[in-house]
């Protein structure tokens, strides 16, 4: 099995990553009625992102945070209102035609809803092949055996039998997997996994959450996954880093273990002290949750200053009127004005650390 890390691919690439976002910002516009001017909406604001070669990073966020948009520039579905995106090290806006066929193999998505990404009427042999053959990455007499291949790859065998099988005719992870291996076919260096699990049963998430996990480890390809559910952040994540983003900005980023142990931004604790626990002793042992009270405020009325300080339990005067700027606190990077001055996060009483 040939392991590749994030930093050895990095060596290789003189250290640039895949994906550099500086400064990023979109903006939608939204109309009211016709004779309304149409208003102005920042979905994403100020995003310093980096995706390195190789490496997991994971996207957690309430609904509404921007993390689908946040992939769809980085897939160039959406393009950036302000600020830089580069693309293995060139400004996206600027690249040569063949920098840009580089870019749009390279990057990969794959949806969350697997029914509504593949075309009925085609069969999988179709759905598969057609792009290999327009990128040239298989010819007619090859095809049948590269096709072949990424469905082994993607474990889905004998493969004979989902060859000529119509997407209806597969079971939600059968589908998730022939997407993955739609993905794969283009040899991606950056695969855009959107909630890929949320739509299909339970039972077979893990087994979806360990092929991309594979795909990583075993050929280097960087994936980018996009969840609001923390247990599956840190499952995906156990080697990668986590960006948590709150109404379009990146609030907390760092390792996953170390930030999700010792989270620093009060969103975060927030989420995460409102994860239900199984177990009802150490649920009982729990401390109180900080509860939200409030819902996520809307675009169309952007709270002023941090754009979390009319959900946060410590906000100050200085967290209404100035937006904090991101700034290293122990291993992570952080977005608050308060976080020296907050109370050390401790999710259990101490009683339970003692039982
Ligand atoms: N085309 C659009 N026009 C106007 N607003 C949009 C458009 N697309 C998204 N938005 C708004 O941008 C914000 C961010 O949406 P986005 O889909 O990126 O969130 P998300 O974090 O992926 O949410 P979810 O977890 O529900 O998928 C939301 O408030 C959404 O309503
Ligand atoms: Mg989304």
């Amino acid at each position: 099995m040939c392991y590749v890390t994030g930093a050895i691919m990095n060596e290789k690439n003189n250290g640039v990553p895949i994906v550099q976002l500086d400064n990023l910002e979109v903006d939608f516009y939204k109309r009211k009625g016709i004779l309304t001017n149409p208003q102005r909406l920042n979905v994403l604001h100020k995003i310093d992102f980096t995706i390195d070669r190789g490496e997991i990073v994971v996207v957690v966020g309430e609904s509404g945070s921007g993390k689908t948009t946040m992939a769809n520039v980085i897939s160039g579905q959406i393009k950036k209102t302000d600020g830089s995106y580069k693309f293995n090290g060139h400004e996206i806006t600027s690249m040569t035609k063949e920098q840009i066929s580089e870019y749009r193999s390279s990057i990969q998505m794959i949806q969350q809803d697997s029914y509504a990404a593949l075309n009925p009427m085609r069969t999988m042999i179709k759905s598969l092949g057609d792009p290999m053959l327009i990128k040239k990455i298989a010819n007619k007499s090859n095809l049948l055996e590269k096709v072949s291949k990424v469905l082994e790859t993607v474990e889905l065998t004998p493969t004979d039998h989902f060859i000529n099988k119509y997407s209806h005719q597969l079971s939600g992870g059968q589908r998730q997997r022939i997407l993955i291996a739609r993905a794969l076919a283009m040899n991606p260096q950056l695969i855009l996994a959107d909630e890929p699990v949320s739509m299909i049963d339970v039972s077979l998430r893990v087994s979806i959450l360990n092929l991309l996990a594979r795909l990583n480890q075993e050929r280097g390809i960087a994936i980018l996954y996009i969840t609001h559910d923390l247990a599956t952040a840190r499952y995906v994540g156990r080697n990668g880093r986590i960006a948590v983003m709150y109404l379009g900005q990146i609030v907390e980023t760092g390792n996953v273990q170390e930030v999700l142990a010792n989270p620093k931004h009060p969103y975060l604790q927030a989420l995460l002290s409102a994860v239900p626990i199984p177990d009802p002793r150490l649920s009982r042992s729990r401390k109180k949750a900080i509860i939200m009270e409030t819902d996520l405020p809307s675009l169309s009325n952007m709270p002023s200053g941090c754009r979390y300080h009319t959900r946060c339990l410590y906000c100050k005067e200085i967290c209404k009127s100035e937006q904090p700027q991101t700034r290293q606190y122990g291993a992570s990077m952080v977005a608050c004005h308060l976080v020296e001055e907050l109370p050390k996060f401790e999710l259990y009483d101490k009683i339970a650390e003692n039982q």
